[in-house]
């Protein structure tokens, strides 16, 4: 249907959560599953695009024709994004990104000596609000993982970040969010339009971002 309308694109899509060693057998994660990112990144390239994965860890198979860079960290998914973004033209960011880390990591296995065990967390860097204020022509492609007041935050989200959109997703509706194949989005634009859709398998949820993504590229160039 839509055949080869982002040959000569080179965008990066992140999928899956990051996670935060405590010790070395423990971190702190979120639910997040990759299915959301995945099927953006293959969308993507059966669209033409030439796509970079950058993932969390997940327990899904690197997809056929696109480049899959695994890392596990906050700062290694920041690290991946940074070496790219001059040379993109599209940013999606799917991730569940941690936003705390331990301050320290405990260099041995932290012993269940004590009632109670305080683990003392430092912010994260917001790779999506950076690449807003580094963004020169590229096109960057926020989600909100909300679970209260979602249009606010959403909104909030897309211009603090300095986003061209935003897809907001109520993690707490059933059919939306977390390690599921279906979602149930907003997308919101500059512009203050808002598309709100249905209950929809992420590949077809990943299709309609596309289309609007190529209706941004049309539009710029
Ligand atoms: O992977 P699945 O199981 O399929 O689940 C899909 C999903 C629910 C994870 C996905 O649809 C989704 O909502 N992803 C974004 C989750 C999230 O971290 O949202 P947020 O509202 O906390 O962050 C807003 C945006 O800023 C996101 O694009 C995020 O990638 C980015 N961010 C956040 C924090 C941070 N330190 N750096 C970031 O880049």
């Amino acid at each position: 249907r839509v055949g080869q309308q982002l040959s000569g694109k080179r965008i990066i899509v992140t999928a899956a959560g990051t996670r935060e060693p405590i010790d070395p057998v423990r971190y702190i994660g979120n639910r997040s599953s990759g299915k959301m990112g995945y099927a953006l990144a293959r969308a993507a390239a059966m669209r033409g695009a030439q796509v970079t994965l950058i993932s969390g860890p997940s327990s899904l198979p690197n997809p056929p024709g696109i480049i899959v860079k695994r890392v596990e960290t906050t700062a290694e998914m920041r690290e991946a994004v940074l070496a790219e973004f001059d040379t993109v033209d599209v940013v999606i960011k799917a991730a569940a990104v941690a936003d705390y880390r331990p301050a320290l990591i405990a260099g041995q296995k932290i012993k269940k000596d004590d009632d109670n065990l305080t683990i003392n967390l430092v912010k994260n860097p917001d790779i999506l609000y950076e690449l807003g204020q580094r963004k020169k022509h590229q096109l960057l492609i926020g989600f909100a993982a909300e679970t209260n007041e979602l249009l606010a935050y959403a909104r909030e989200k897309l211009t603090k970040k300095n986003l061209d959109m935003v897809v907001a997703n109520d993690v707490t509706l059933p059919g939306a969010g977390f390690n599921i194949d279906t979602n149930i989005v907003k997308i919101i634009h500059k512009d203050g339009q808002v598309d709100e859709l249905p209950e929809l398998t992420k590949a077809q949820v990943a299709e309609i971002i596309l289309d609007k993504i190529y209706t941004l590229l049309t539009k710029s160039t």
